[in-house]
């Protein structure tokens, strides 16, 4: 089953000077239970369509054609239905108030309950996105966590709410290649099984192939490729997916050269003398 279906599905920015279309004739179905990776490069139209599928593009935007949602079990609501985790990492967080509360207030105000039960929902999630000592970081700010952290914190603000949904915008892009691995290998816990559909923003070729079941493309606002990640990974006909896996071929090809031309005994560090080199010339 389709959870959401575009058509001819468009989307412009409005400004004085008139409107800026983004995304153009989208035809595309997004199947329950799925995990999409949108793909494509910078001002292709990903966030802009992230943002209309949860219903949250702002309000200078003009939408055309049709965007369906179905499958949820009533209108779906962007915070409770869809959980949306925003490109910056810490953009999802507000720098004011301490995340147990953020994490609790998230999921009272999508689902209820008193402040207690959800108090001890936001512990057990900081513990299971593996923060270091969660009965500490419950009374913490923002600005108290790493990148890699806030971004774990971000995801479990979205989920605590239990979506069917989860968009998450580049949830790795900001963070270093350890980190990157640590959130891929979170996503995937947490989705195994669950019957979440995961659509994720990506321009990293490597996460996709990783996470995703279906891969769509936009470049310059349309959609040029869209189908099952292992055959548009084995056969991409558009230039530009082509010149992605191109690029990740080249980029293994050098890390191997790399790793095969440094000599294990040669991790001494030798520091020059400072004296000495200061007297010569
Ligand atoms: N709030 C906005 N107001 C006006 N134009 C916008 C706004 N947000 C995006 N755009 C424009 O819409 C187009 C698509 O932008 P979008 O942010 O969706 O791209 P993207 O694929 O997410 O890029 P990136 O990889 O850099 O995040 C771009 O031309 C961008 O300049
Ligand atoms: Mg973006």
């Amino acid at each position: 089953m389709s959870l959401f279906s575009l058509r001819h599905f468009g989307v412009s920015y409005r400004d004085r000077a008139g409107l800026h279309p983004a995304l153009q004739d989208i035809d595309l179905d997004i199947e329950a239970g799925r995990h999409l990776a949108l793909l494509g490069e910078s001002g292709s139209g990903k966030s802009t369509l992230a943002l209309a599928l949860a219903g949250l593009l702002p309000a200078s935007t003009v939408m055309t054609g049709e965007l369906a949602r179905q499958g949820f079990a009533a209108v779906p609501r962007a915070g409770r239905d869809i959980g949306m985790v925003f490109q910056d990492p810490g953009g999802s967080l507000d720098p004011l108030i301490r995340v147990g509360d953020q994490i609790a207030e998230a999921r009272r105000a999508c689902r209820g309950g008193s402040r207690g039960q959800a108090r001890s929902l936001a512990r057990d999630w900081l513990g299971r996105i593996s923060l270091p000592e969660p009965h500490a970081a419950v009374a913490k700010y923002p600005h108290q966590f790493s990148g890699g952290q806030k971004q774990r914190i971000a995801l479990a603000a979205a989920l605590v709410s239990e979506p069917t949904v989860l968009i998450a915008d580049e949830p790795t892009s900001a963070l270093d290649t350890i980190t990157q691995h640590a959130i891929v290998e979170l996503l995937r816990a947490l989705t195994a099984g669950s019957g979440l559909t995961l659509i994720f923003v990506t321009h990293d070729i490597a996460l996709a192939s990783q996470l995703a079941d279906d891969v769509a493309v936009l470049y310059q606002g349309r959609l040029v490729e869209a189908g099952p990640a292992e055959r548009l990974f084995r056969a991409p006909s558009h230039p530009y997916l082509k010149a992605l896996l191109a690029t990740r071929q080249e980029l293994g090809a050098i890390r191997l050269r790399r790793f095969a031309e440094i000599d294990p005994q040669d991790f001494s560090v030798k520091i020059p003398q400072a004296s000495g080199e200061a007297g010569r010339g």
